[in-house]
């Protein structure tokens, strides 16, 4: 697969692989499913693997843990999300990016991940009463003991960006970064590559709905309704946008999910810093993502995609308000 270069020297497959979707982010997951999912990946040389302490409270580190293989441990670039507090129900209660706490979320995560190290850790979110230089301080202590081998950061601006810069070298920003979400254009990617800093992209298929085969069900609005693009109203904005694309997908005998994937990769191809992160539980998933790496999108291609989605068509936010609130990616360097 096509490699990419995040921050100085962290080479990767240009597709990684989102394990949310492992630990009930979008409904049931099998284990036995999801550990084959992950094999499969990196056999195809996916090598970016994305997780956080808090997908289904452990779970999915526990479940990387078992489906990492040790022969495998070298070539996965595991990165590790923390800091995002929940209560027992499951509900939101902020973030928490104090430095006497990360060397605490960290043992945790290394204990449940069967690992010694985690290739990238990075605060979930901006914590707000907690100024960044004193989170990525104490992550960059986590690197001098060789627990960690470099520092990401997860839907900050531009103006965090350059803060937790100056502190330690950063890695990679993750963000979302689709069809249907591109305000990073406007100030996070270029502070990103002026800083020489990678960006892990997620939300490329929309939480499902840029593959052009999701459809609405009952069961699935306990998952997804909260989402904005999926509430009624907006649902049939979005759909009819991606039949547009789908037109385009067929052109080039490829799937929606695929085009939607080979755009965001498209967006990295000169600068090679850009890696797309599909969220996959199924091996299928992950079969047409590696397609879709191989997908070079022409110059034509791209313009019919952007006359199909122009920037800003999508009804609805990317997240209800309680959790845009959290995003310092909307606050600073973000919205505009
Ligand atoms: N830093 C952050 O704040 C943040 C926030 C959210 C997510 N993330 C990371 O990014 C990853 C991906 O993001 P995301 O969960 O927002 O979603 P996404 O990648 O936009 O969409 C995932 C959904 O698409 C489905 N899918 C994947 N390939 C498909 C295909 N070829 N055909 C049909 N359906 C397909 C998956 O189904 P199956 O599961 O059935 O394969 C899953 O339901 C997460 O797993 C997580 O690691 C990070």
């Amino acid at each position: 697969m096509e490699q990419r270069t995040l921050g100085a020297d962290v080479c990767v497959g240009a597709v990684g692989l989102g394990c949310a979707g492992m630990s009930g982010a979008y409904g049931r997951s099998a284990d036995e499913q999801s550990i084959a999912t992950f094999r499969n990946a990196l056999d195809a040389g996916i090598t970016f693997i994305d997780t956080a302490d808090h997908y289904g409270m452990g779970h999915n580190e526990t479940l990387i843990g078992q489906a990492l293989r040790p022969a495998d441990r070298d070539r996965a670039v595991v990165s590790v999300k923390f800091g995002a507090l929940f209560g027992v129900d499951g509900s939101v209660r902020g973030i928490n990016g104090r430095p006497d706490a990360i060397p605490n979320f960290l043992g945790y995560s290394l204990q449940r991940l069967g690992t010694d190290y985690v290739d990238i850790y990075r605060p979930a979110r901006l914590d707000p009463v907690v100024p960044i230089e004193e989170t990525v301080g104490a992550v960059a202590e986590m690197v001098q003991k060789g627990y960690v081998r470099g520092i990401g950061l997860s839907e900050v601006g531009a103006e965090t960006i350059r803060r937790a810069h100056a502190v330690h070298p950063i890695t990679d920003v993750q963000i979302e970064y689709s069809l249907f979400s591109r305000d990073v254009e406007d100030e996070i990617l270029p502070t990103c590559r002026e800083l020489g800093i990678g960006v892990t992209a997620y939300g490329v298929l929309a939480q499902g709905m840029l593959t052009g085969t999701w459809r609405p069900s009952a069961g699935d609005a306990r998952h997804r309704g909260h989402l904005p693009r999926f509430a009624a109203g907006n649902i049939e904005t979005n759909l009819a946008l991606v039949e547009r694309l789908r037109e385009i997908a067929t052109s080039r005998s490829a799937t929606v999910a695929q085009l939607a994937i080979a755009w965001v990769l498209a967006q990295g191809r000169v600068h090679r810093d850009i890696v797309a992160l599909v969220g996959a539980s199924r091996p299928r998933s992950i079969a047409e993502a590696v397609d879709a790496a191989g997908l070079r999108l022409t110059e034509d291609d791209l313009d019919a995609i952007e006359q199909a989605v122009p920037r800003g068509a999508v009804a609805g936010e990317r997240y209800a308000p309680a959790l845009l609130a959290l995003l310092d990616s909307e606050r600073t360097g973000g919205r505009r």
